[in-house]
């Protein structure tokens, strides 16, 4: 990887993923690709150059793959599950008419490209415990169907074309940057940040729901890792079940709460919430993941929790919270 775009730079894992490819690559190789209304600010914005670049746009991309002769793209684009569903549409145009766009630009470029899967791939009939790398996925959400398309979509091209696409099955994202938006597992990320202000945190999500999740640095590396890795090495592609950790929400209350004894919690279960979680695996299997291109996570729940209590702990000492 020598010149990088990095495709919603300004999203949760964009704006991490970008500082971290500046870091390993250099400022200057690695392009912020961000839409108007969500542009670059702060370290993000002064570390490294940014363009215009939307997804739903095939003109946006191929302009700025030409102009910085990028050979790797990242491509972050797209709706999380809840909002999915109530904009089943505009996650179908950025997810599968941008990946199109994506992979057209790619083929006649060359360049190789990191498309995002998700737990969400799989539905109720998927195996839910131990989650298989090859198995039944056929998801209930419109989140779901885009992410199965993108895989079968990436492959496609990897085997009509030789693009190099590869991606990860990502878990719920857990950081302490930017916020997700819409995702069935906010709630990880959420109960952090009500148990530094002090607040009582309402969970959305039923007790005894379990679900993969991961703290950002591994999924950084995760990124990192699988497109360096030698493709000679690669029987999978699109994509990589990938896990770190999983639990329920009276698991991460109980670690918050040995750390800060005073924080509550409630439960308000969300209906909509409740029905994508029971849908998704509780646990993956990441075999093919740590046998082909050597993934291992760093960060279990403890040491997740003792990282985003200080990191954040710290921000409202600042007053950036
Ligand atoms: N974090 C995602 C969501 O909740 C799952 O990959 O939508």
């Amino acid at each position: 990887m020598k010149n990088i775009l990095v495709i919603g730079s300004t999203g949760q894992i964009g704006s991490e993923l970008t500082m971290e490819l500046r870091k390993r690559y250099g400022n200057d190789h690695v392009i912020a690709g961000y839409i108007p209304g969500c542009e670059p600010k702060g370290e993000l914005k002064e570390s490294g150059p940014a363009e215009i670049v939307d997804v739903t746009s095939k003109e946006n991309i191929q302009n700025c793959v030409v102009k910085y002769q990028i050979d790797t793209i990242y491509n972050l684009a797209a709706l999380l599950s809840v909002v999915a569903e109530a904009k089943p549409l505009l996650a179908w145009k950025i997810g599968i008419d941008g990946l199109f766009n994506v992979l057209e630009v790619a083929k006649d470029q060359k360049c190789a490209v990191f498309t995002p899967s998700s737990i969400g791939s799989f539905g109720p009939a998927t195996p839910a415990d131990n989650t298989p790398q090859d198995t039944v996925q056929r998801p209930l959400t419109m989140y779901g169907v885009t992410k199965v398309t993108t895989e079968l979509l990436s492959d496609y091209y990897f085997n009509k074309y030789g693009v190099d696409t590869r991606a990860v099955r990502f878990p719920g994202i857990i950081s302490n940057v930017t916020a997700p938006g819409g995702g069935t597992t906010d709630y990880a990320v959420d109960i952090y940040y009500a148990a530094v202000k002090g607040e009582r945190f309402v969970c959305p999500i039923p007790q005894g729901t379990y679900m993969d999740m991961m703290y950002m640095p591994d999924a950084l590396n995760a990124c990192v890792k699988l497109m360096e890795a030698p493709a000679d090495k690669l029987i999978h592609r699109n994509a990589f079940n990938i896990a770190a950790m999983s639990f329920e929400p009276e698991m991460i209350y109980q670690a918050i709460k040995k750390r800060i004894p005073t924080f509550e919690m409630e439960y308000q279960v969300d209906p909509l919430k409740e029905k994508i979680a029971n849908s998704w695996p509780n646990s993956l299997c990441d075999k093919a993941a740590r046998e082909e291109w050597g993934w291992a996570p760093q960060y279990d729940l403890e040491s997740m929790t003792d990282d985003m209590l200080k990191v954040l702990g710290e921000k409202l000492k600042r007053g950036q919270l």
